[in-house]
Protein backbone atom coordinates (compact mmCIF):
# COMPACT_ATOMS: atom_id res chain seq x y z
CA UNK A 1 0.00 0.00 0.00
CA UNK A 2 3.01 2.69 1.07
CA UNK A 3 4.04 2.14 -2.64
CA UNK A 4 0.93 2.88 -4.27
CA UNK A 5 0.37 5.64 -1.71
CA UNK A 6 4.04 7.28 -3.22
CA UNK A 7 2.96 6.48 -6.48
CA UNK A 8 -0.40 7.20 -7.54
CA UNK A 9 -1.43 9.59 -4.65
CA UNK A 10 -0.70 13.68 -5.02
CA UNK A 11 1.99 14.10 -3.27
CA UNK A 12 2.50 17.15 -0.76
CA UNK A 13 6.09 17.22 0.38
CA UNK A 14 8.84 15.13 -0.53
CA UNK A 15 8.71 13.76 2.92
CA UNK A 16 5.76 11.92 3.72
CA UNK A 17 5.33 9.55 6.63
CA UNK A 18 3.03 7.13 4.51
CA UNK A 19 2.29 5.31 7.48
CA UNK A 20 -0.19 2.25 6.83
CA UNK A 21 -3.50 2.88 9.01
CA UNK A 22 -5.41 0.27 9.91
CA UNK A 23 -7.81 1.15 12.45
CA UNK A 24 -8.07 4.06 15.28
CA UNK A 25 -9.87 3.93 18.11
CA UNK A 26 -9.83 6.51 21.38
CA UNK A 27 -6.90 8.32 21.61
CA UNK A 28 -4.98 5.43 19.42
CA UNK A 29 -4.35 4.95 16.01
CA UNK A 30 -3.18 1.52 15.73
CA UNK A 31 -0.66 0.71 12.14
CA UNK A 32 -0.78 -2.30 9.51
CA UNK A 33 2.57 -2.88 11.32
CA UNK A 34 0.54 -3.98 14.25
CA UNK A 35 2.11 -1.27 16.70
CA UNK A 36 -0.64 0.71 18.95
CA UNK A 37 0.30 5.16 18.47
CA UNK A 38 -0.82 7.37 21.61
CA UNK A 39 -2.60 10.29 19.30
CA UNK A 40 -1.45 13.69 20.75
CA UNK A 41 -2.53 15.65 17.21
CA UNK A 42 -5.73 14.36 16.52
CA UNK A 43 -5.57 14.88 12.81
CA UNK A 44 -4.48 18.34 13.48
CA UNK A 45 -7.31 19.61 16.08
CA UNK A 46 -9.93 17.71 13.66
CA UNK A 47 -10.95 14.33 16.24
CA UNK A 48 -12.44 16.29 19.28
CA UNK A 49 -13.78 12.90 20.84
CA UNK A 50 -10.86 11.22 19.60
CA UNK A 51 -11.19 8.19 16.98
CA UNK A 52 -14.37 5.87 16.43
CA UNK A 53 -16.31 7.57 19.06
CA UNK A 54 -19.51 5.65 19.42
CA UNK A 55 -21.81 8.73 19.42
CA UNK A 56 -20.27 9.75 15.74
CA UNK A 57 -20.25 6.46 14.19
CA UNK A 58 -23.88 5.68 15.30
CA UNK A 59 -25.54 8.94 14.24
CA UNK A 60 -23.61 8.66 10.84
CA UNK A 61 -24.73 4.73 10.55
CA UNK A 62 -28.37 6.26 11.48
CA UNK A 63 -28.37 8.94 8.77
CA UNK A 64 -26.79 6.39 6.33
CA UNK A 65 -29.88 3.98 6.48
CA UNK A 66 -32.10 6.62 5.75
CA UNK A 67 -30.27 8.33 2.70
CA UNK A 68 -27.48 10.03 1.42
CA UNK A 69 -27.18 13.53 -0.55
CA UNK A 70 -30.42 14.42 -2.18
CA UNK A 71 -30.06 18.11 -3.30
CA UNK A 72 -27.36 20.88 -3.32
CA UNK A 73 -27.20 23.12 -0.27
CA UNK A 74 -29.98 25.32 0.61
CA UNK A 75 -33.04 24.23 -0.91
CA UNK A 76 -34.08 21.43 1.26
CA UNK A 77 -35.30 21.29 5.01
CA UNK A 78 -33.16 18.27 6.30
CA UNK A 79 -33.41 16.92 9.93
CA UNK A 80 -29.50 17.36 11.18
CA UNK A 81 -28.09 20.50 9.50
CA UNK A 82 -31.13 22.26 10.88
CA UNK A 83 -30.50 20.92 14.13
CA UNK A 84 -26.78 21.33 13.70
CA UNK A 85 -27.44 24.89 13.35
CA UNK A 86 -30.39 25.84 15.73
CA UNK A 87 -28.12 24.50 18.46
CA UNK A 88 -24.93 26.36 17.25
CA UNK A 89 -27.40 29.78 17.88
CA UNK A 90 -28.68 28.06 20.74
CA UNK A 91 -24.78 27.83 22.19
CA UNK A 92 -23.48 31.20 20.98
CA UNK A 93 -24.04 34.66 21.81
CA UNK A 94 -25.98 37.29 20.06
CA UNK A 95 -26.20 38.41 17.46
CA UNK A 96 -24.76 35.08 16.15
CA UNK A 97 -27.92 33.29 14.96
CA UNK A 98 -27.57 31.79 11.43
CA UNK A 99 -25.19 29.12 10.06
CA UNK A 100 -24.07 28.21 6.56
CA UNK A 101 -22.65 24.82 6.09
CA UNK A 102 -19.60 23.98 3.80
CA UNK A 103 -17.66 21.41 3.27
CA UNK A 104 -14.02 22.70 4.87
CA UNK A 105 -12.26 25.02 6.43
CA UNK A 106 -10.63 27.10 3.50
CA UNK A 107 -14.53 26.76 2.00
CA UNK A 108 -15.99 28.71 5.51
CA UNK A 109 -13.27 31.66 4.81
CA UNK A 110 -13.74 32.18 1.55
CA UNK A 111 -17.58 32.75 2.22
CA UNK A 112 -17.03 34.60 5.08
CA UNK A 113 -14.67 36.87 3.35
CA UNK A 114 -17.28 37.27 -0.23
CA UNK A 115 -20.81 37.98 2.74
CA UNK A 116 -18.30 40.61 4.71
CA UNK A 117 -17.71 42.18 0.88
CA UNK A 118 -21.52 41.73 -0.04
CA UNK A 119 -23.13 42.99 3.31
CA UNK A 120 -20.23 46.36 3.75
CA UNK A 121 -19.91 47.04 -0.60
CA UNK A 122 -16.61 47.61 0.82
CA UNK A 123 -13.50 46.17 -1.16
CA UNK A 124 -10.64 45.84 0.98
CA UNK A 125 -9.34 43.62 3.45
CA UNK A 126 -7.01 43.33 6.28
CA UNK A 127 -5.43 40.35 7.40
CA UNK A 128 -2.38 39.29 9.63
CA UNK A 129 1.36 38.13 9.54
CA UNK A 130 1.59 34.67 9.91
CA UNK A 131 -2.16 34.74 9.68
CA UNK A 132 -2.96 30.52 8.35
CA UNK A 133 -6.19 30.00 6.90
CA UNK A 134 -6.20 27.61 4.71
CA UNK A 135 -5.29 27.36 0.89
CA UNK A 136 -7.90 27.96 -1.92
CA UNK A 137 -6.97 30.96 -3.42
CA UNK A 138 -9.18 33.30 -1.34
CA UNK A 139 -7.94 31.49 1.78
CA UNK A 140 -3.97 31.94 0.65
CA UNK A 141 -4.82 35.21 -0.19
CA UNK A 142 -5.31 35.80 3.53
CA UNK A 143 -2.79 34.24 4.54
CA UNK A 144 0.41 35.59 6.11
CA UNK A 145 3.01 33.52 5.05
CA UNK A 146 5.52 34.72 2.00
CA UNK A 147 6.78 31.14 1.28
CA UNK A 148 3.46 29.44 1.14
CA UNK A 149 2.16 32.26 -1.21
CA UNK A 150 4.99 33.54 -3.80
CA UNK A 151 4.52 30.78 -6.08
CA UNK A 152 0.71 31.30 -6.69
CA UNK A 153 0.47 35.06 -7.40
CA UNK A 154 -1.59 36.93 -8.47
CA UNK A 155 -3.64 36.00 -5.49
CA UNK A 156 -6.59 38.18 -4.24
CA UNK A 157 -6.01 42.09 -4.72
CA UNK A 158 -7.05 44.91 -1.72
CA UNK A 159 -5.72 42.27 1.09
CA UNK A 160 -3.32 44.50 3.37
CA UNK A 161 -1.37 42.80 6.58
CA UNK A 162 -1.14 44.50 10.30
CA UNK A 163 0.81 42.60 12.97
CA UNK A 164 -0.98 40.68 15.68
CA UNK A 165 -1.40 42.13 18.96
CA UNK A 166 0.17 45.53 17.16
CA UNK A 167 -2.20 48.09 18.35
CA UNK A 168 -0.40 51.21 16.35
CA UNK A 169 -1.33 49.03 12.77
CA UNK A 170 -5.22 49.04 14.02
CA UNK A 171 -4.88 52.86 12.34
CA UNK A 172 -4.72 50.54 9.08
CA UNK A 173 -8.61 49.40 9.42
CA UNK A 174 -10.22 52.35 7.12
CA UNK A 175 -13.88 53.13 6.06
CA UNK A 176 -12.48 51.72 2.66
CA UNK A 177 -12.46 48.32 5.17
CA UNK A 178 -14.77 45.35 4.75
CA UNK A 179 -13.53 43.43 6.90
CA UNK A 180 -10.84 42.14 9.58
CA UNK A 181 -9.75 38.74 9.41
CA UNK A 182 -7.79 36.66 12.21
CA UNK A 183 -7.25 33.42 14.06
CA UNK A 184 -8.39 33.87 18.16
CA UNK A 185 -5.11 31.97 18.51
CA UNK A 186 -2.61 32.28 16.04
CA UNK A 187 -1.98 28.63 14.86
CA UNK A 188 0.89 27.99 12.11
CA UNK A 189 3.11 30.44 14.16
CA UNK A 190 2.88 28.47 17.28
CA UNK A 191 -0.50 28.93 19.32
CA UNK A 192 -0.53 32.70 20.00
CA UNK A 193 -2.89 34.49 22.16
CA UNK A 194 -4.24 37.49 21.71
CA UNK A 195 -2.73 40.32 24.81
CA UNK A 196 -4.82 41.27 27.38
CA UNK A 197 -7.85 43.53 25.92
CA UNK A 198 -6.23 43.53 22.24
CA UNK A 199 -9.31 41.63 20.61
CA UNK A 200 -11.35 44.34 22.33
CA UNK A 201 -9.65 47.20 20.46
CA UNK A 202 -10.00 45.31 17.49
CA UNK A 203 -13.58 45.02 17.52
CA UNK A 204 -14.24 48.54 18.79
CA UNK A 205 -12.01 49.97 15.89
CA UNK A 206 -14.08 47.80 13.57
CA UNK A 207 -17.28 48.85 14.93
CA UNK A 208 -16.12 52.50 14.66
CA UNK A 209 -15.25 52.62 11.80
CA UNK A 210 -18.26 49.88 10.04
CA UNK A 211 -15.95 46.49 9.07
CA UNK A 212 -16.50 43.21 9.60
CA UNK A 213 -14.56 41.12 12.06
CA UNK A 214 -14.09 37.68 11.00
CA UNK A 215 -12.50 35.15 13.78
CA UNK A 216 -11.49 31.88 12.52
CA UNK A 217 -11.89 29.44 15.48
CA UNK A 218 -11.02 26.66 12.75
CA UNK A 219 -8.56 25.10 15.55
CA UNK A 220 -10.35 25.89 18.74
CA UNK A 221 -13.81 25.56 17.79
CA UNK A 222 -15.85 22.90 19.52
CA UNK A 223 -14.40 23.16 23.19
CA UNK A 224 -10.59 22.77 22.27
CA UNK A 225 -9.96 26.01 25.21
CA UNK A 226 -12.52 24.91 27.34
CA UNK A 227 -15.03 27.02 25.80
CA UNK A 228 -16.72 26.14 22.64
CA UNK A 229 -15.11 29.03 21.09
CA UNK A 230 -11.86 30.72 22.26
CA UNK A 231 -13.48 34.38 21.63
CA UNK A 232 -15.65 33.86 24.64
CA UNK A 233 -12.25 33.87 27.00
CA UNK A 234 -11.74 37.45 25.72
CA UNK A 235 -15.24 39.36 25.75
CA UNK A 236 -16.12 39.67 22.72
CA UNK A 237 -17.94 38.65 20.04
CA UNK A 238 -17.18 38.56 16.18
CA UNK A 239 -19.34 39.51 13.65
CA UNK A 240 -18.45 36.31 11.25
CA UNK A 241 -17.14 33.30 12.94
CA UNK A 242 -15.59 31.00 10.67
CA UNK A 243 -15.44 27.27 11.89
CA UNK A 244 -14.30 23.74 10.54
CA UNK A 245 -12.41 21.02 11.99
CA UNK A 246 -13.01 20.14 15.26
CA UNK A 247 -16.81 21.01 14.87
CA UNK A 248 -16.88 17.21 12.67
CA UNK A 249 -15.29 15.30 14.93
CA UNK A 250 -13.35 13.62 11.98
CA UNK A 251 -15.55 14.24 8.99
CA UNK A 252 -14.88 17.27 6.26
CA UNK A 253 -16.58 20.33 7.15
CA UNK A 254 -16.80 23.90 7.48
CA UNK A 255 -19.22 26.83 8.43
CA UNK A 256 -19.63 30.03 9.28
CA UNK A 257 -21.72 31.79 11.21
CA UNK A 258 -23.26 35.50 11.77
CA UNK A 259 -26.31 37.51 12.65
CA UNK A 260 -29.09 36.87 10.06
CA UNK A 261 -28.89 40.54 9.24
CA UNK A 262 -25.56 40.33 7.60
CA UNK A 263 -26.27 36.34 6.69
CA UNK A 264 -29.49 37.51 4.73
CA UNK A 265 -27.36 39.82 1.75
CA UNK A 266 -26.02 36.29 0.84
CA UNK A 267 -29.29 35.42 -0.57
CA UNK A 268 -30.12 38.09 -2.80
CA UNK A 269 -28.30 40.85 -4.93
CA UNK A 270 -26.95 38.31 -6.51
CA UNK A 271 -29.21 35.54 -5.43
CA UNK A 272 -26.90 32.08 -4.79
CA UNK A 273 -24.37 34.56 -2.97
CA UNK A 274 -22.67 31.42 -2.38
CA UNK A 275 -23.07 28.15 -3.74
CA UNK A 276 -22.06 24.61 -2.56
CA UNK A 277 -23.70 20.86 -3.26
CA UNK A 278 -22.66 19.12 -0.63
CA UNK A 279 -22.76 22.01 2.19
CA UNK A 280 -25.07 20.63 4.59
CA UNK A 281 -24.41 16.80 3.37
CA UNK A 282 -26.93 14.97 6.03
CA UNK A 283 -24.07 12.43 6.97
CA UNK A 284 -21.61 15.35 7.92
CA UNK A 285 -24.19 16.89 9.76
CA UNK A 286 -25.40 13.95 11.91
CA UNK A 287 -21.06 13.24 12.85
CA UNK A 288 -21.26 17.31 13.45
CA UNK A 289 -24.31 17.41 15.84
CA UNK A 290 -23.00 14.44 17.73
CA UNK A 291 -19.80 15.56 18.48
CA UNK A 292 -21.22 19.25 19.11
CA UNK A 293 -24.08 17.52 21.67
CA UNK A 294 -21.53 15.75 23.57
CA UNK A 295 -19.00 18.57 23.89
CA UNK A 296 -21.88 20.50 25.17
CA UNK A 297 -23.87 17.66 27.35
CA UNK A 298 -20.37 15.96 28.80
CA UNK A 299 -18.10 17.55 31.00
CA UNK A 300 -14.92 17.49 28.85
CA UNK A 301 -15.04 21.34 28.51
CA UNK A 302 -14.32 21.42 32.43
CA UNK A 303 -11.56 19.27 32.52
CA UNK A 304 -9.86 21.15 30.02
CA UNK A 305 -7.53 23.52 31.81
CA UNK A 306 -7.04 20.82 34.45
CA UNK A 307 -5.68 18.29 31.24
CA UNK A 308 -3.57 21.66 30.17
CA UNK A 309 -2.31 21.87 33.65
CA UNK A 310 -1.09 18.49 33.74
CA UNK A 311 0.79 18.47 30.09
CA UNK A 312 2.64 21.92 31.65
CA UNK A 313 3.57 20.29 34.64
CA UNK A 314 5.03 17.11 33.10
CA UNK A 315 6.59 18.40 30.48
CA UNK A 316 9.39 20.36 31.74
CA UNK A 317 12.93 19.64 30.39
CA UNK A 318 15.89 21.65 29.81
CA UNK A 319 15.35 21.46 26.05
CA UNK A 320 11.85 22.95 25.99
CA UNK A 321 12.21 26.65 25.83
CA UNK A 322 8.37 27.44 26.91
CA UNK A 323 5.24 25.88 25.58
CA UNK A 324 2.35 28.57 23.96
CA UNK A 325 -1.28 28.04 23.30
CA UNK A 326 -4.44 27.43 25.40
CA UNK A 327 -6.11 24.39 26.61
CA UNK A 328 -5.23 21.13 24.45
CA UNK A 329 -3.72 22.88 21.69
CA UNK A 330 -0.24 23.68 23.53
CA UNK A 331 3.28 24.16 21.04
CA UNK A 332 6.24 23.28 22.66
CA UNK A 333 9.42 25.32 21.73
CA UNK A 334 12.38 23.28 21.19
CA UNK A 335 14.21 26.03 19.42
CA UNK A 336 15.35 24.65 16.69
CA UNK A 337 12.97 23.39 13.44
CA UNK A 338 15.01 19.95 12.79
CA UNK A 339 15.28 19.37 16.47
CA UNK A 340 11.79 19.17 16.64
CA UNK A 341 11.60 16.96 13.51
CA UNK A 342 13.63 14.57 14.98
CA UNK A 343 12.05 14.81 18.02
CA UNK A 344 8.76 13.84 16.23
CA UNK A 345 10.17 11.29 14.18
CA UNK A 346 11.29 9.54 17.53
CA UNK A 347 8.54 9.82 19.54
CA UNK A 348 6.67 8.05 16.65
CA UNK A 349 9.00 5.57 16.67
CA UNK A 350 8.57 5.02 20.60
CA UNK A 351 4.37 4.99 19.80
CA UNK A 352 3.55 8.72 20.34
CA UNK A 353 2.67 10.76 17.33
CA UNK A 354 3.37 14.37 17.97
CA UNK A 355 3.74 17.42 14.73
CA UNK A 356 5.00 20.60 14.26
CA UNK A 357 3.42 23.85 13.66
CA UNK A 358 2.91 24.94 10.08
CA UNK A 359 5.22 28.14 9.79
CA UNK A 360 6.96 27.94 12.96
CA UNK A 361 8.92 24.31 12.48
CA UNK A 362 10.59 24.34 15.59
CA UNK A 363 7.36 24.33 17.76
CA UNK A 364 6.26 20.50 18.17
CA UNK A 365 2.01 20.59 18.23
CA UNK A 366 0.03 18.92 21.32
CA UNK A 367 -3.24 19.22 20.29
CA UNK A 368 -5.12 15.91 21.66
CA UNK A 369 -8.77 14.88 21.48
CA UNK A 370 -10.20 16.78 24.17
CA UNK A 371 -11.51 13.20 25.78
CA UNK A 372 -8.00 11.66 26.28
CA UNK A 373 -7.39 10.75 29.43
CA UNK A 374 -4.86 11.81 32.59
CA UNK A 375 -3.32 8.52 32.29
CA UNK A 376 -2.67 8.68 28.89
CA UNK A 377 -1.29 12.59 28.81
CA UNK A 378 1.22 11.05 31.28
CA UNK A 379 2.21 8.14 29.16
CA UNK A 380 2.68 10.47 26.55
CA UNK A 381 4.75 12.89 27.91
CA UNK A 382 6.74 10.22 29.58
CA UNK A 383 7.92 9.39 25.97
CA UNK A 384 8.44 12.83 24.89
CA UNK A 385 10.44 13.01 27.91
CA UNK A 386 12.49 10.23 27.22
CA UNK A 387 13.34 11.24 23.79
CA UNK A 388 14.48 14.11 24.60
CA UNK A 389 16.54 12.46 27.43
CA UNK A 390 18.33 10.72 24.46
CA UNK A 391 19.24 13.59 22.22
C1 LIG B 1 -6.83 28.33 11.51
C2 LIG B 1 -7.16 27.57 10.26
N1 LIG B 1 -7.91 28.17 9.32
C3 LIG B 1 -8.26 27.52 8.19
C4 LIG B 1 -7.84 26.23 7.94
C5 LIG B 1 -8.24 25.53 6.69
O1 LIG B 1 -9.10 24.47 6.92
P1 LIG B 1 -9.20 23.29 5.85
O2 LIG B 1 -7.89 22.58 5.83
O3 LIG B 1 -10.34 22.45 6.34
O4 LIG B 1 -9.51 23.93 4.54
C6 LIG B 1 -7.05 25.58 8.90
C7 LIG B 1 -6.54 24.23 8.67
O5 LIG B 1 -5.53 23.83 9.18
C8 LIG B 1 -6.70 26.27 10.08
O6 LIG B 1 -5.95 25.70 11.02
Amino acid sequence: MQKDFFNFQAQTTQFAAGFEIDRAEGSYIYGKNGKKYLDFVAGVSANTLGHSHPKIISAIKNQADKYLHVMVYGEYAQENPVELCRLLAESTPEPLEVTYLVNSGAEAIDGALKLAKRFTGREEIISFHNAYHGNTHGALSVSGNEYHKREFRPLLPLVEFINFNEEKDLEKITKKTACVILETIQGAAGFLLPEENYLKKLKNKCEEIGALLILDEIQPGFGRTGKLFAFEHYGIVPDILVMGKGMGGGVPVGAFMSSREIMESLSHSPKLGHITTFGGNPLIAAASLATLKEVLESNLMNEISEKEQLFRSLLVHPKIKNINGKGLMLAVNLGNPDFTLEVAKRCMENGLIVFWQLYKNEFLRISPPLNISKDEIKQGCEIILKVLDGM
